[in-house]
């Protein structure tokens, strides 16, 4: 029959019997039981801490019934093991403490320092501190224990250290367009350490992982576009950089963790040509300007696109910033424009625009190519125009007018009803269908401007699955639908530049460093000459050198 102790006897009782083995310095009683929060059935956690060699058979010796682990049992570290028993009718964990190991933390944690050590159930992992806050607040029921205060050195350390983690794992997960189902596989997988191929493939996508054109709405955004000087060395410059831009993002990003750098690259249809291979992407083709009535979209110079973008405009610069002492003299900048967050999303307009962008899968959806161009998949599109506003002619129209314009209330940003919006507004001009379903597109539009100059403008930056869709859109605007219902937002804004690129995949753009192609059609004529899949049968995953997903 169990002997009957109440809760305070109970503790004593086992603490005792437990100091009585050989090598145990201490007992303690953690958990709830420690805390005070314990209700009637819950369990007991003691603790044994030992010096030198502790034998699990002297804790079985005791005749508990239960299992009695052994040193390591648990899979080592925080974790070193212990036993599950029954004593007197209750439920009792001992777990099994080295002293030695659990000083060395202590002082590894008196100067900031600690491991992370993985543990079932535990996302972010367990810190090696754990120990330490163990002896600080359980109850020491025989021996003596160091009585540790918080570490300043550790209180300064850990908050960043898990902040930083948590953010450059989130940012992670952005980069790799984690935006549902399928697309959540590849970060569970490279966590697991399996081939990124296993995960894209199942999403459809023939092993190619996006650019991260769907990074949110960030508060600062460079954009910039180039032009490639002629002659080989320099066309091998600008390869040499595709292959190594991961790792300037990566580099200049983890600078500022929670601001979340992004990158994307895009190539004209010229520079796709001479760069990678005579095999276009399908929709890829130099831009065709729309001329109407005096209002024109005008096709300007650029062989290169990088579309920065972070919370921070510093680390925007920084890394416009390298990319630029990396193209060294290879290039000639044809236009770089340093966008703005202004108030909630608006234009310099005053309209918050970006209000109707899709999100999630349906983004996802409308911007990744996926089967129709198995070669590119996970690649996308992307048309970028900088427009000019004449803010005097804008500020004229009474607010009204203006609404009408967009197609948009201005101060609630609510979209006019069907029966009061005109054919001609903004956003019924810009929305195209395709057998009753609506094409959508994503935009990153940005305000920018120079108030010495009178400067005030919007840039746009539509990204694609089909450039159609956005040219659809353009034609609209300025030839209008029909041909003279154009939008009047023109008559306000005036395009200044205009250019159409190719957004590789991340390892079809890192795959360009390993091109010397020039444009020579040295790949077969029916593969573009940068698809890995189509060239080597491998995914120039190789060339995934330093990339930054495989941490
Ligand atoms: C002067 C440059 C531009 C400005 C200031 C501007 C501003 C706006 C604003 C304020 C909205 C309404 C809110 C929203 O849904 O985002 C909007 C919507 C939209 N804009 Fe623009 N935009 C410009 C150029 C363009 C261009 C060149 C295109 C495409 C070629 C475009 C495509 C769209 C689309 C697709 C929508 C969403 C329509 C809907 O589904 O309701 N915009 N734009």
């Amino acid at each position: 029959m169990a002997t009957v102790r109440d809760d305070g006897a109970f503790g004593e009782f086992v603490a005792g019997q437990l100091a009585g083995l050989p090598g145990v310095r201490a007992v303690t009683l953690g958990g709830s039981r420690a805390a005070g929060t314990s209700r009637p059935d819950s369990d007991w956690d003691f603790a044994v801490y030992y010096r030198g060699a502790f034998s699990p058979d002297s804790l079985r010796a005791l005749g508990w019934p239960g299992t009695v682990f052994e040193i390591g049992g648990w899979g080592g570290g925080v974790f070193n093991g212990g036993a599950w028993l029954h004593v007197d009718g209750r439920k009792v964990d001992v777990h099994y403490r080295d002293l030695d190991d659990v000083e060395h933390h202590l002082a590894e944690a008196r100067t900031g320092r600690f491991g992370i050590e993985r543990l079932l159930f535990y996302l972010a992992g367990v810190p090696t501190y754990v120990v330490v806050a163990e002896i600080a607040l359980n109850q020491v029921l025989h021996g003596d224990l160091p009585r540790p205060a918080y570490p300043d050195a550790l209180r300064a350390a850990a908050p960043p250290r898990w902040w930083g983690d948590a953010q450059a794992t989130l940012r992670y997960a952005r980069d790799g367009r984690i935006t549902a189902g399928a697309r959540g596989r590849p970060l569970a997988c490279r966590m697991l350490g399996q081939d990124v191929r296993v995960t894209t493939d199942a999403a459809g996508l023939n092993g190619a992982e996006p650019q991260a054109v769907l990074s949110p709405l960030t508060g600062a955004a460079i954009f910039l576009v180039v032009v490639v000087k002629p002659g080989s060395d320099n066309a091998d410059t600008v390869r040499g950089l595709c292959g190594d831009l991961a790792g300037l993002i990566r580099a200049v990003g983890f600078r500022g963790t929670e601001d979340y750098l992004t990158c994307v690259a895009g190539l004209s249809a010229t520079a796709w040509d001479r760069l990678a291979g005579e095999t276009r992407p399908a929709g890829l083709h130099p831009f065709v300007e729309f001329r109407s009535a005096g209002r024109v979209a005008p096709a300007t110079a650029g062989d290169l696109l990088f579309h920065i973008r972070a919370a921070r405009m510093d680390l925007c610069f920084e890394l416009a910033t390298q990319i630029m002492a990396r193209l060294e003299d290879a290039v000639t900048v044809a236009d770089e424009v340093h966008g703005f967050r202004y108030f909630e999303h608006r234009d310099l307009l005053g309209f918050v625009d970006g209000t109707e962008n899709p999100a999630g899968q349906l983004a996802y959806d409308s911007v990744i190519i996926g089967d129709e161009d198995p070669a590119f998949a996970g690649g996308s599109y992307v048309l970028v125009q900088k427009y000019l506003h004449d803010m005097d002619a804008w500020n004229a129209l009474t607010t009204e007018q203006q609404e009408n314009v967009i197609g948009r209330s201005k101060l609630a940003d609510i979209e006019q009803d069907d029966s009061v919006k005109l054919t001609s507004a903004h956003n019924a001009l810009t929305t195209i269908t395709e057998n009753g379903q609506e094409i959508k597109i994503v935009r990153d539009n940005m305000p920018f401007g120079h108030v010495g100059t009178d400067e005030y403008g919007t840039y746009f930056i539509g990204y694609a699955r089909s450039p159609a869709t956005i040219e659809l859109m353009l034609q609209n605007m300025f030839i209008g639908r029909p041909e003279g219902n154009y939008d009047r937002l023109l008559d306000v804004s005036t395009a200044v530049t205009g250019g159409l690129f190719f957004v590789p995949s991340v390892p079809l753009l890192e795959g360009l460093a390993g091109d010397d192609s020039d444009g020579e059609a040295d790949a077969p004529a029916d593969t573009p000459s940068m698809a890995g899949p189509a060239r080597d049968g491998s995914l120039n995953i190789g060339s995934l050198r330093g990339a930054s997903h495989d941490e």
